[in-house]
């Protein structure tokens, strides 16, 4: 599983350690699932887009590991990462008799693995799942951490657990079928870890951006490789992000209001996330810690792999405000994960005044 067109990554966190497998052809492989639980049940928990494209293939390589293999199939959108959604798969599970050996399989993107996560956390108070991720994003963030959840209606991800998988099986061939808003997206994801964590990783993005945007398969094999690298240490480092993990949420507070301001679906998170990274990189320069000539590099980067670079412009009080909802203030400032030095994340807490200008450039 370490050929040149298969990689392994170890999430190191003792008992819940288990690895990442990322290559092509990995769904279809037996070979992805040695030593996983051999069990009665499994349940595979997919959407109606992602089951026609991939749920029988999974069905088939899954059948000798377990005598039954249940599928339930979600509505598609993050509007439906909810309560109500959640109890479908109980319903399925309960319905078909499942024990607390069944394994879940969450087949789809970071919303089927969210939810799946969150179910298998719950159901029977804990039951093993391991996670198939079929975006991009999924497979450089989502998918990895073990963090599960579902969305509140007063507030994103506010309902969850942290619970992790056995496994994560990113097989890069899945991503041939996904829209090309969604690669995007999933490629502010990847941007986003050269700056907090690694700058060589940077220009190799930079040097690479049109083969990712295309899925060129060994840019493609490096950059979820590193991706899944610098998240299993940071995770490895701080499970419960009780500090470091914060680090993952550069751009994310400009993102959420973004997202929140235009009502969720109207942008996708990962294109909110990619015009976030420029803010914070410019709130990183007013704070003297970057300069000029890195923010550019951060904004081409962005813009390069067809992301938006400027924000919406929701007025400046309505982003303030944006900003504040659900955010931990000290003093009243709001902490925003900056770049203290390329490659190089903090945690700050910035004042709305040195902030508002900061919004005023970047908006429009
Ligand atoms: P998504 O799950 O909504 O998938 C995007 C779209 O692509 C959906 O319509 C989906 O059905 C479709 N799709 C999935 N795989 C496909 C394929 N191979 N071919 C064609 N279509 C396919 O969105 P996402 O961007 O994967 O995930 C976003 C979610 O992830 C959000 O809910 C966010 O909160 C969550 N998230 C969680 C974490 C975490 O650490 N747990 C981190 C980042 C984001
Ligand atoms: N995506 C942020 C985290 O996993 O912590």
């Amino acid at each position: 599983m370490t050929s040149k067109t298969s990689q392994r990554v170890r999430i190191d966190l003792a008992e819940r350690s288990y690895d990442i497998l990322i290559g092509s052809g990995l769904l279809r492989d037996a070979a992805s699932y040695d030593d996983l639980p051999r069990s009665r049940d499994a349940m595979i928990v997919t959407n109606t887009t992602v089951a026609p494209l991939y749920a029988r293939a999974l069905a088939e390589v899954l059948r000798g590991r377990h005598e039954q293999i249940h599928v339930v199939e979600l509505p598609d959108g993050e509007t439906h990462k909810d309560w109500a959604t959640l109890n479908r798969i109980f319903d399925a599970l309960l319905g078909h008799g499942c024990d607390r050996k069944t394994v879940l399989y969450a087949l789809g993107g970071g919303v089927v693995g969210d939810m799946t996560g969150f179910a298998a956390a719950c159901y029977m108070r804990g039951v093993p799942f391991v996670q198939v991720p079929t975006t991009l994003l999924a497979q450089v963030d989502s998918s990895v951490g073990g963090k599960t959840a579902i969305n509140h209606p007063l507030g994103k991800n506010m309902i969850g657990a942290f619970y992790q998988p056995l496994r994560v099986i990113a097989d890069l061939d899945t991503l041939a079928t996904l829209p090309r808003r969604e690669v995007a997206a999933g490629l502010a994801e990847v941007i986003k870890y050269g700056p907090i964590a690694d700058d060589a990783f940077f220009g190799w993005i930079e040097t690479n951006a049109d083969a990712l945007v295309t899925l060129e398969p060994a840019a493609l094999l490096h950059a979820v490789k590193r991706s899944c690298e610098i998240k299993a240490q940071v995770v490895g480092a701080d499970e419960r992000e009780q500090g470091l993990r914060a680090i993952l949420n550069f751009g994310h507070t400009f993102g959420h209001a973004i997202e929140a301001g235009l009502g969720y679906g109207e942008w996708l998170h990962g294109e909110a996330v990619g015009c976030g990274m420029v803010m914070a990189a410019r709130l990183s320069q007013r704070l003297g810690l970057v300069d000029a000539g890195y923010v550019e590099r951060v904004r081409a980067l962005v813009a390069k792999v067809g992301l938006p670079v400027r924000g919406p412009d929701l007025g400046r009080e309505r982003w303030l405000e944006l900003m504040h909802v659900d955010k931990k203030t000290e003093g009243g400032a709001i902490r925003y994960v900056v770049i203290e030095a390329p490659g190089r994340a903090a945690m700050r807490a910035v004042p709305d005044e040195v902030v508002a200008p900061v919004i005023a450039e970047c908006i429009g």
